[in-house]
């Protein structure tokens, strides 16, 4: 477990060291203290709220109400993770003015330490401008949920670019880079050009400067689709299926609730009653 709060400096620390940062996502109080308990680097509530937890078909709809609520509710269960708030889609894209009025939103209203928002040198002005601002931002490059669906990077402009974003985002003062769907040997090249910049790999290879998993994924809560990047070291999904028609049967065969879990009157205030 992190004994101690886990800064921006801290991560560039272990980008130095070549120490492996670890990041998931968490939406609720409860993975929130569950995941700071074994002692994770970083929390990221990821948009991914919208289809994880709030059933949309993609990362489109979500509202920046919405992830302040969740949000907030990280935070309340957050002991020493850094936690990252995802700018949602449009939150940012309009105007600088209404991204840094929405990114303050995230460190005012929740108390979280950053904001995440996808893009390269697209965004490179506004991270400028956020980061001077005092408001640590971690990059997204490689597939970008709220643009395409594929695995990025692999003809020689599309490489290129990427490293060449990376670098212009490093320079805007981004101090992480989430590296999504990105060959393994070009998010290590990525990751080795860059001297400041944390680079967060989800489908990236393990040449990364640390790993970044959905935690419903990570923990196997759903079934169906599973992206080919994702280890599940649980199946959350059987374990309550089975815990809950566990639950059905004792209700039905009267075996729930047994004694132990039952208040008891005295006999004497019942024979009282009419
Ligand atoms: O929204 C999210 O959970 C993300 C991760 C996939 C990195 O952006």
């Amino acid at each position: 477990m992190a004994n101690k709060q886990v800064t921006v400096a801290t991560i560039k620390e272990m980008k130095q060291k070549g120490e492996p940062i670890t990041m998931i996502t968490a939406y609720d109080v409860a993975m929130s203290r569950n995941v700071n308990e074994a002692g994770v680097d970083m929390i990221l509530v990821g948009d991914s709220l919208g289809n994880v937890i709030l059933g949309y078909n993609s990362t489109v709809p979500v509202t920046m109400d919405e992830m302040i609520h969740h949000t907030k509710a990280v935070m309340r269960g957050n002991s020493t993770a850094l936690v990252v708030g995802d700018m949602p889609f449009m939150s940012y894209q309009a105007s600088i003015v209404d991204a840094m009025y929405n990114a303050a939103r995230f460190l005012k209203e929740t108390g979280c330490t950053a904001v995440k928002l996808e893009g390269g040198s697209e965004v490179v002005p506004l991270v400028e401008r956020l980061t001077q601002a005092g408001i640590p931002v971690c990059a997204h490059i490689g597939l970008t949920p709220q643009s395409v669906n594929q695995v990025q990077g692999k003809d020689i402009a599309a490489a290129q670019k990427m490293i060449d974003d990376a670098k212009a985002l490093e320079a805007a003062g981004a101090f992480a880079c989430v590296l999504e769907c990105v060959p393994a040997a070009l998010a290590a090249k990525v990751t080795a050009e860059l001297k400041t910049m944390a680079t967060i790999g989800i489908g990236a290879g393990n040449g990364c400067d640390g790993q970044v998993l959905v935690c419903n994924d990570l923990l196997g809560v759903s079934t169906g689709f599973c992206p080919k990047f994702v280890k599940k070291y649980a199946n959350l999904h059987d374990t309550t299926v089975e815990a809950v028609k566990e639950y059905i049967a004792d209700v039905k065969a009267r075996t729930f609730p047994a004694p132990e879990h039952t208040f008891k009157i005295d006999d004497a205030v019942l024979e009282k009653l009419y």
